[in-house]
């Protein structure tokens, strides 16, 4: 070919990307755009922190918010519960607990037809202190009312698979809580997701969240000047975690409660998404920081990606 002039053959595509004209191929996936249609795989509705008590606030507040979710014209096919169904476990007594649950279920009986799959939040754990010899104590009381197998498991909806993990641990000194995997659990969950094929999507559910914006609404965490975010309220187990999901893509959406605060953090491919709370600012308000009470339509697509709309309640 005679330098300076195009081979017979070449477009006008190739001659720009001959020249240096035409830009690299992309780096990351991010810059790249696909124009397959993707399809829905699942609608579900997210509520969590109910904390509800048998009083008339916060039982006709989960009636109204449960009742709201039955009326969607595209009904979501199930329920995911995030965690502190009831006000407070931790250091109430037997008889306390007992008529939160009471109340749980004679709410969620007269206004509910769904499914609900649960997670369990820290208010769910009994921590009371003359309790620690009763069968019920910790977490056993939480799996039997929510009728759940065990504290973390995993299952299949609509093509995707959810990890439903338990992130509350007690403290070094025996006391609840703090956040936290424990080894056990971690082992499992490596397993887990080694097990599950890689075009499978994988949504995870833990109370505490794992990444999020939402430790950072508070002054309290920047303590002389430095942030200390403590891991009560995000697990400190985080950099862990995020590598298991680097070598595994399929893990597309993390979700939490705990915060009862809103945000969306996208990282690594992950999206992490703190999805309000039912009890707004422990039902003393309808708004904690600037997050309205209410719970969230979340869509997922067989491409792996997620939409969550929040409804204020
Ligand atoms: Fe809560």
């Amino acid at each position: 070919m005679i330098k300076g002039k195009p081979e017979p053959n070449m477009n006008r595509r190739d001659i720009l990307k001959s020249a240096g004209l035409l830009p690299l191929a992309p780096a990351t996936n991010e810059l790249i755009t696909t124009t397959a249609a993707r399809k829905r795989s699942l609608r579900f509705a997210y509520l969590g922190d109910t904390h509800i008590f048998p009083d008339k606030k916060p039982m006709d507040g989960v009636a109204n918010c449960l009742q709201h979710v039955q009326q969607q014209r595209d009904k979501p096919a199930f329920i995911l519960h995030g965690g502190d169904v009831i006000m407070d476990a931790l250091k109430e007594d037997r008889e306390k607990v007992q008529k939160q649950w009471d109340a749980w279920h004679s709410v969620a009986k007269a206004n509910n037809n769904l499914p609900i799959e649960y997670c369990i939040g820290n208010h769910d754990v009994w921590g009371f202190d003359n309790a620690q010899n009763d069968p019920l104590y910790g977490k056993k009381w939480a799996i039997d009312q929510m009728g759940i197998s065990g504290r973390y498991r995993s299952f299949n909806k609509g093509g995707w698979q959810f990890i439903i993990l338990d992130s509350v641990q007690p403290k070094a000194d025996g006391k609840w809580y703090t956040g936290g995997i424990d080894a056990e659990q971690l082992d499992w969950l490596k397993g887990e997701l080694a097990k599950i094929d890689k075009k499978t999507p994988v949504l995870i559910m833990s109370h505490i969240p794992i990444v999020s914006v939402t430790g950072f609404a508070f002054a309290t965490n920047a303590k002389d000047g430095n942030w200390q975010i403590p891991g009560g309220i995000a697990l400190p187990d985080a950099a862990q975690l995020i590598t298991l999901f680097y070598q595994h893509p399929n893990v597309k959406a993390c979700l939490s409660g705990h915060m009862h605060l809103l945000d969306r953090a996208e990282y690594n491919g992950v999206t992490y998404l703190c999805n309000g709370s039912v009890a707004g600012n422990w039902w003393k308000d309808a708004t904690y920081q600037q997050t309205h009470s209410g719970y969230a339509l979340f869509d997922l697509y067989d491409d792996g990606t997620v939409e969550r709309t929040y409804i204020s309640v």
